[in-house]
């Protein structure tokens, strides 16, 4: 089946507001003028402040910008009937819809639904929250809620990324409780994977990242996990400019595949997108982008700038 490439970019703690609204009119300017219109998901994941200034200039720019009300990705083929599998736990109840308030309407974007036309026009252009809490609100300091992003039709969120793992004590139980409260209020988790060369070496690869998808692929309701994206980032390739290569990253991104069929089905893991990350450049993102298995890529430091965020993205043509 045909899956959807993602070119995402994480500016993770980089650019202050002002910087945030240029790099990304920059990068639609460059997009705009590349030869063909490349047929893929851009997002961009600003920190909290920039969040809503990047949707404004995206909604400014007049790009095809998703709202919640049509980000679900809805694959084509899932075959409901395989969905069931008995062997599986049972899913987690407590995520409950919350009673979101409605959106400013300076902040509405409501392109979609204004010009129908442009729902089927890519590239379509998504902004992403770094990292977000699991609980509606309370006395949790310095955490921002799902149902807040929500509330400024933030469309996605990275969940899990290893630096949030290294230094935040994220776990693969708090990653469990941000996508499945992601997933209740209709938000796209992009939940980061990967291990450490440490467990690499030692021939943990498979065990850890088996751990890692079971958190959210064993214990959460099929119909909704067809909305996750999985990003495998290397611990050891982040920030280092020493990426995986192709082969070996489309290696590991079959077995990612691999693991989610025996936690979930076949079927759903053939729609699953699977982004890799780690050192991701212009001069390596073509190789990654051809292989089967990988379905985009997570850009960090690439995608501070622009032309070389660009040059990634032209490499899908
Ligand atoms: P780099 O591209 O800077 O290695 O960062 C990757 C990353 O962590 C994206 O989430």
């Amino acid at each position: 089946m045909k899956r959807t490439p993602i070119i995402a970019g994480n500016w993770k703690m980089n650019v202050d507001v002002a910087e945030a609204s240029l790099l990304s009119e920059a990068i639609v300017r460059g997009v705009t003028k590349l030869p063909s219109a490349p047929h893929c998901e851009i997002i961009l994941a600003p920190t909290y402040l920039c969040l809503l200034p990047v949707r404004e200039q995206l909604i400014k720019l007049g790009v095809t910008l998703e709202s919640l009300q049509s980000t679900p990705h809805t694959p084509p083929s899932l075959d409901k009937d395989a969905n069931t599998d008995a062997n599986r736990e049972p899913m987690h109840k407590d995520a409950t819809a919350d009673n979101t308030k409605p959106m400013p309407t300076n902040v509405q974007n409501n392109t979609s639904q204004n010009n129908p036309a442009r729902l089927t026009t890519y590239p379509k252009y998504y902004v992403s929250a770094q990292d977000v809490h699991w609980e509606t609100n309370g006395a949790y300091t310095g955490k921002i809620s799902v149902s807040m992003l929500k509330h400024l039709n933030i469309t996605h969120s990275l969940v899990g990324h290893s630096e949030q793992r290294a230094h935040f004590h994220e776990s693969n139980t708090t990653v469990h409780k941000k996508v499945e409260k992601l997933l209740a209020l209709g938000l796209t988790p992009i939940l980061c994977i990967g291990e450490t060369l440490t467990e690499r070496k030692s021939g943990n690869l498979k065990a850890v990242l088996q751990k890692q998808l079971n958190s959210v692929f064993t214990t959460i309701d099929l119909e909704v996990l067809q909305k996750v994206v999985v990003a495998y980032e290397p611990v050891w390739a982040i920030g280092t400019g020493v990426s995986a290569t192709a082969a070996d990253a489309e290696t590991t991104h079959a077995l990612v595949r691999e693991l989610i069929a025996k936690a979930t089905t076949a079927a759903l893991a053939e729609c699953i997108r699977i982004l890799y990350g780690g050192s991701v450049k212009a001069e390596n993102a073509r190789a990654f982008l051809k292989a089967p298995n990988i379905d985009g890529v997570l850009v960090g430091g690439a995608s501070l700038k622009a032309d070389s965020f660009v040059s990634i993205i032209n490499c899908l043509s």
